[in-house]
């Protein structure tokens, strides 16, 4: 039992992706990224789970081919089991069940946000792990977690979005200044030419550990609106301004919640994750709080921070060394909390 080898699946929004793990090292990680919701501004849910129905086998495929291994050594299969868009779920779960039946080997339901943080104990030189307890703060275009990580199957969320996620919120503003989808890379690239300080956006005022985004896309909308009457050309002639206010002001919630979730627990390890994790304004963040307030932060590779299945797979081989394994009857779950 000390060669154990995993394929996970995961399907839960718009990438569609299949790992091979041995144990907790990565064999191979493939993602098929979907580029038809591009044209949409968003993520179309109908088409998404069409997507995946034709690259579900692929991505299976490649992922099998380029560990090097035949399916008849594998050991499980994990697989997302929720939350997320239900007809994507679908795709990834029936396809695991099938699988499983066919190799007559045991499934392994996994929680997305789950993976999301345990995606940190992936085993790579190029990541250092976090020792229990610490603060998991993950941020994508779905999801806005604090959650106090105890250990592998012990934890707490403490704080959540009430409503739009910190990525959507990127995405949504930078729609307003006209940038393409997924405008957070780009949002945050022209940030790091501007002034953070040229244009103030409130902060929201919510209690305790949970987070809200909405006012704020509404405050830049309002923003943008009222300057655009006075000068046509105003947010070409101040983008990267417009933007570093904006990372400015999201940084500033991300970071009060942070500290407020470290005065609550005392715990002083964190750990992001999620797409939002790549942004360069975080980052550098973390690392100033490292030095100014004792912090030991840690991020995973990108390929581990975006949905992937190498995090599916991670918690799949806990779950399985703990004997924990799914019936053939279980079903997606497009809600599905920690
Ligand atoms: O984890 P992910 O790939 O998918 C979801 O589960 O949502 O995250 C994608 C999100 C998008 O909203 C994207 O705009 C955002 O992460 N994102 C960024 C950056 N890179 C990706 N947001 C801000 N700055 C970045 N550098
Ligand atoms: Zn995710």
């Amino acid at each position: 039992k000390n060669q154990i080898y995993i394929l996970a699946i995961e399907s839960s929004c718009d990438d569609t992706s299949a790992a091979v793990l041995c144990n907790d090292h990565v064999l191979s990680n493939v993602v098929a990224t979907q580029q038809i919701h591009e044209q949409y501004g968003g993520v179309v849910p109908e088409l998404a789970s069409r997507a995946h129905q034709q690259n579900i086998v692929p991505v299976v495929h490649q992922a099998l081919a380029k560990a090097n291994i035949d399916k008849k050594q594998l050991a499980a299969i994990a697989f997302t089991r929720g939350p997320g868009l239900l007809g994507s779920l679908l795709v990834g779960t029936s396809f695991a069940k099938s699988m499983s039946l066919g190799l007559g080997i045991p499934l392994i339901e996994v929680n997305h946000m789950q993976a999301h943080i345990l995606a940190h104990f992936i085993k790579d030189t190029a990541q250092k792990r976090p020792s229990f307890p610490f603060l998991a703060l993950t941020i994508s275009g779905g999801h806005t977690q604090i959650v106090l990580v105890n250990d592998f199957f012990d934890l707490e969320i403490l704080g959540q979005t009430l409503d739009d996620a910190v990525g959507e919120a990127y995405d949504k503003s930078a729609k307003l200044l006209g940038l393409p989808y997924p405008g957070g890379p780009l949002l945050d690239a022209h940030a790091q030419m501007g002034n953070p300080k040229a244009f103030p956006f409130p902060k929201p005022k919510v209690d305790g550990l949970n987070f809200s985004f909405s006012g704020l896309k509404t405050s830049i909308l309002y923003f943008i609106q009222r300057e655009t009457k006075k000068q046509p050309d105003f947010i070409t002639n101040h983008l990267n301004d417009i933007c570093a206010s904006i990372q400015f002001t999201i940084l500033e919630i991300l970071m009060d919640k942070l500290k407020a979730a470290v005065a609550q627990t005392g715990v002083k390890t964190i750990a992001i994750g999620g797409g939002v994790a790549a942004n360069s304004g975080i980052r550098q963040r973390l690392l100033e709080a490292e030095s100014s307030m004792g912090w030991s932060t840690h991020i995973p590779k990108f390929e581990y921070c975006t949905d992937n299945a190498a995090m599916i797979g991670i918690v799949g081989y806990y779950k399985f060394l703990n004997d924990e394994f799914s019936e053939q009857g279980i079903a997606a779950k497009a809600r599905y909390t920690l």
